[in-house]
């Protein structure tokens, strides 16, 4: 994968995919290349006009060619009865989901909660994930050798999972619980993996982070605190290539499952997409499997196709 950019993605005609959180930054990037390679994309994200607007700037940038198209659909990862809208909304009107990036992300916020009663940060950049991923588990299976790239970031090596107070309640640090998060995306993503493997299904479950990328993530709320993480950010790379990993994750032949990928630069900042290995805790497959099952109970999402044997040829 010697330098692999965005010119190798290879035709992506008839291909379903979604993206989290692509009306701006990495995901906004993530769609534009998937489309012009030919895949129908739908951008899943709250805000309806930063979604339409990433859909307009798409087609006007890949000028409708090669069969690629794509749409914005609402999807708010805070909110447990909006993912199942989006899932139920997808399911009926597609019958096949080729490719999902869970891909959207929110970072270093003050505490708050989700729609649920979750921890924000926990909530959206997990809990979400994992619940969208287990409600279109069936159309993802329709689909032979269907992706799912969950997008971490390198600040999961300094992520612990406190299952005693996994939602900050005792104790909340904002950088903490992104760590958290982060961490439990990687765990969510190789336990999928494990999970696919033991079913004998016919789906790759892979990992990417961007490095540093210049876009939003940062804006806290707290101007001294996006002041510190715009200096810190100053060596870093576009958004469009910190797109590439997801990318390569998500296209890139002789990709498997449980694999991971990010730059291959200097700490994985920046550079072109290679295999990296997540941190020790990320294969810790207790904490995993715990995981597993407090989002199963939080979220009330099964991944039932799995247990029922559904998979099998
Ligand atoms: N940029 C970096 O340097 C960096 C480094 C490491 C990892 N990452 C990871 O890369 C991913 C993309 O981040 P980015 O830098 O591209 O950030 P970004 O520009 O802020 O984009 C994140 C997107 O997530 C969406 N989002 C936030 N809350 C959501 C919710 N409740 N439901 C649905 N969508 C939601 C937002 O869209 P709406 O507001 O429209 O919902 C936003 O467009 C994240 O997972 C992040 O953790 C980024």
């Amino acid at each position: 994968m010697a330098r692999w950019t965005a010119r190798e993605i290879p035709g992506l005609g008839g291909r379903n995919a979604v993206v989290t959180g692509a009306g701006e930054g990495v995901g906004l990037h993530t769609a534009l290349e998937l489309v012009r390679y030919g895949a129908r994309v739908v951008i899943a994200s709250r805000d309806r006009g930063k979604g339409e607007a990433a859909a307009a700037r798409i087609r006007a940038e890949t000028g409708g060619k090669g069969g690629g198209s794509v749409e914005w659909l609402p999807l708010d990862l805070g909110d447990l009865s909006s993912v199942e809208r989006f899932a139920t909304g997808f399911s009926a009107a597609h019958d096949g989901l080729d490719l999902l990036v869970n891909n959207a992300g929110v970072m270093a916020l003050p505490r708050g909660l989700t729609a649920d009663g979750f921890e924000r940060q926990f909530g959206v950049n997990h809990l979400g994930h994992f619940a969208l991923t287990g409600l279109l588990l069936p159309v993802l299976l329709a689909r032979p050798g269907a992706r799912v790239v969950t997008v971490t970031s390198g600040l999961h090596r300094s992520g612990r999972m406190d299952f005693d107070d996994l939602m900050g309640e005792r104790r909340y640090g904002r950088l903490r619980a992104y760590t958290q998060s982060k961490l439990a995306n990687v765990l969510f993503a190789l336990e999928l993996h494990r999970r696919v493997t033991g079913a004998g299904a016919d789906l790759v479950s892979a990992v990417a982070h961007p490095g540093v990328a210049r876009t939003n993530l940062a804006r806290t709320g707290n101007p001294m605190q996006g002041l510190l993480v715009t200096l810190a950010k100053l060596p870093a790379q576009s958004a469009a290539a910190g797109a590439l990993p997801s990318l390569y994750a998500a296209t890139a032949a002789g990709v498997l499952g449980g694999e991971a990928f990010g730059p291959d630069g200097f700490a994985e900042r920046r550079g072109h997409p290679t295999r990296i290995r997540p941190a020790a805790q990320a294969y810790d497959r207790v904490a995993a499997r715990r995981l597993w099952e407090t989002s199963e109970e939080l979220t009330g999402v099964r991944f039932s196709a799995f247990d029922r044997g559904e998979v099998r040829p």
